[in-house]
């Protein structure tokens, strides 16, 4: 092998940024900017199936995004409902498997309700998996996985000197999804906002300047191709890495 690694990343997980900025820099309403960034996520997914990626997170609303003005949160919930409606026949043409991960209890009805029947409809789809991250954070996510392993310990069911890596592993919210090779955040901001805290120990990262509204498959592609002319070494030295 030689000392870049050409293969296809498996999972891709994305800090789709930037909405907001997008549209006031036009005289438009923040929202304006959530409703151009449906049409990214259409073209990520479809780039993403293309390029025989099998998972694809998409972080598309924070456990913090709820202190933004009600009006937007309003906005983005009534815009989740309408996405998944409009792009389910999409999604099942392109054998796409949809997922969510965060806390599905903190959504209103008619959105857990709209995504759970299309969790539903699309789980015995083989393509790419697109795991929505909503009401979503790390920080949450650990917070989940310790209470489980706790309640476990208090009933004398794990001993606490016994818990290793694996036993927080199998307590995340999709134990069985490998971690993200690659994480992407667009809009320019260069911070990991509380996204996959546990699972991107090893991720590479990128930086997009560009506003989520104008990310599209040939930027994802792009960034794809920057991955494989990287190293990763895991703690290692390179000699070690490229021995095979
Ligand atoms: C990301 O875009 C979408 C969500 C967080 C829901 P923003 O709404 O954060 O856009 P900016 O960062 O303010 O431009
Ligand atoms: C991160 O973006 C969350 C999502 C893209 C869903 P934010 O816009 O909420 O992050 P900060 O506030 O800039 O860190
Ligand atoms: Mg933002």
């Amino acid at each position: 092998m030689s000392h870049t690694d050409k293969k296809t990343p498996t999972h891709i997980a994305i800090i789709m940024d930037g909405n907001g900025r997008w549209a006031q820099q036009q005289g438009h309403e923040r929202t304006f900017g959530h409703q151009n960034g449906v049409e990214a996520v259409r073209s990520v997914i479809e780039g993403a199936g293309e390029m025989g990626i099998r998972y694809l997170t998409l972080y598309a609303f924070s456990t913090e995004n709820w202190n933004r003005p009600k009006e937007e949160v309003e906005m983005l919930m009534t815009l989740l409902v309408h996405s998944i409606h409009n792009e389910l026949e999409r999604l099942m043409a392109n054998h796409v498997r949809l997922m969510m991960t965060g806390r599905i209890n903190d959504l209103p009805d008619a959105c857990r309700n709209a995504l759970e029947d299309a969790i539903h409809q699309t789980a015995g789809n083989d393509g790419l998996t697109v795991i929505l991250a909503l009401s979503y954070s790390g920080r949450t996510e650990l917070t989940d996985a310790v209470r489980k392993i706790a309640s476990d310990c208090a009933k004398g069911l794990r001993n606490a000197d016994d818990i290793m890596a694996d036993d927080i592993q199998h307590a995340l919210y999709h134990p069985n999804i490998p971690d993200p090779d690659i994480l992407i955040r667009t809009g320019g901001e260069c911070r990991v906002s509380n996204f996959l805290l546990w699972e991107i120990a090893y991720t590479e990262l990128f930086f997009s300047p560009i506003m989520w509204p104008d990310f599209r498959k040939t930027h994802l592609a792009e960034i794809i191709n920057a991955y494989q002319n990287r190293e990763r070494r895991y703690g290692k030295i390179g000699e070690q890495v490229r021995e095979h």
